[in-house]
């Protein structure tokens, strides 16, 4: 079976924030009434037993604590909840255990509980560094408040990572180089670097629709995205992943399961997963809202809405889409065991002589120039 390698995450999605990021189209809600933690964990727990048991005898190598805002939950919770994955599938010794945190020192204080709980790497959502852009951003922390803390993440984690948003409102490439430079100086082995994107029905998206919102056109950006590959490259940070930079061996190895298209469990609201079911590959998406996740779990032991077996051509066409997203690209010979037939030669060879595509050394991966125009090198090959 192509893709049932040794590799099994477990995502866990915490929907919850403090306040609404105008740019975010995350599944995250606002309550202005205290989160019944408790109750979250057993419906958890229950949608836990529920999926191990459809996938049995997997051994977890890395877990992600996703969201949302998981640095908003207890320790005790986070502890409750890795104790769930533990007791009913096998943890191996040597898990990634990451949670996505806010940066705000309320969050930081958590930091050595979620410690002590098992989270070993943390993923904090930094954004900018500089006071205006986090206001423009709707951030609820200063970039003072974000570097402290990751300064706390540092002491409290042998690893961790942050994210930045660039193509800003305004922003110059002389600014954000100086900036990711920065950055760069807090790092330690990982950083994501998202370009920022207009998600439909944001508030950001009414905002540019009604041009109040001027983002940089499309050779800025460029220039911004090129700017961050030259210096995250230069600084020893390259891209393994389209908006993802890592020193060598220290990748993100949750998010490696997506896009090498290993085996992952989604649990939560609004989370999907990929499980392998009696040797066929299974879709799987949960119940967005929070609370009529619960209801689900508590009345049939998971929050399932879409739970399907993918064709041959489907899964074909999913490795292709996420394994091209990663710097070291798709092994051919994998996606023909998927499809039943091999990729065009013809129209790789095309790519190839556009300097789109490279084949190395029996791999077949996107270049630099490929990379902005991912989306159509993807169509090209899948169609
Ligand atoms: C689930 S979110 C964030 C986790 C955490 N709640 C936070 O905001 O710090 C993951 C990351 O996606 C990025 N992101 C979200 N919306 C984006 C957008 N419209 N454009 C670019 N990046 C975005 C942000 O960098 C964010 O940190
Ligand atoms: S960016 Fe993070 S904090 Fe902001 S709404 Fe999205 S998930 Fe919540």
């Amino acid at each position: 079976m192509p893709g049932a390698e040794e590799a099994f995450g477990v995502y866990v999605h915490w929907p919850f924030c403090l306040s609404k990021c105008p740019y975010c189209d995350f599944n995250s809600h606002v309550r202005h009434t205290s989160i019944d933690e408790a109750r979250y964990v057993r419906a958890f727990t229950r949608e836990i037993e529920t999926t191990a048991e459809r996938v049995r005898g997997r051994t977890v190598t890395t877990i992600f604590l996703g969201g949302g805002t998981p640095s908003l939950m207890q320790p005790a919770t986070v502890g409750a909840i890795l104790d769930a994955i533990g007791q009913h599938w096998s943890i191996a010794p040597d898990a990634e255990v990451t949670l996505e945190a806010n940066p705000t020192s309320v969050e930081a204080t958590r930091f050595a509980g979620y410690r002590a709980a098992g989270v070993n790497r943390v993923s904090l959502g930094v954004q900018a560094l500089d006071d205006a852009s986090l206001k423009e951003l709707g951030r609820l922390h200063t970039a003072r408040e974000a570097l402290d803390a990751v300064a706390i993440a540092r002491k409290a984690f042998e690893r961790y990572s942050f994210d930045l948003i660039y193509a800003r409102p305004g922003q110059t490439t002389e600014a954000w180089r100086a900036e990711l430079a920065r950055a760069i100086d807090e790092a330690a082995e990982h950083l994501s670097l998202y370009q920022l994107t207009i998600e439909p029905d944001t508030p950001f998206a009414a905002l540019h629709a009604s041009g109040k919102l001027a983002i940089p056109d499309d050779d800025n950006a460029r220039a911004l995205y090129d700017v961050t590959q030259e210096v995250a490259s230069a600084h020893g940070l390259p891209a393994y992943e389209i908006s993802n930079h890592a020193r060598a061996g220290a990748e993100c190895r949750h998010n490696l399961v997506y896009w090498r298209y290993h085996e992952y469990a989604g649990i939560g609201p609004g989370a999907h997963g990929r499980l392998i079911v009696d040797g066929a590959r299974h879709a799987t998406s949960t119940e967005k809202r929070p609370e009529s996740w619960l209801m689900r779990v508590e009345a049939s032991g998971d929050g399932l809405v879409t739970d399907e077996a993918l064709t041959r051509a489907e899964q074909a066409d999913e490795y292709l889409l996420m394994g091209l997203r990663l710097a070291e690209g798709i092994d051919p010979r994998r996606y023909a065991a998927f499809s039943g037939h091999a990729l065009d030669e013809a129209r790789i060879a095309a790519l190839v002589a556009e300097g789109m595509v490279e084949s190395i050394d029996g791999r077949l991966r996107v270049t630099r120039a490929g990379f902005p125009v991912l989306d159509a090198v993807v169509a090209d090959l899948a169609a």
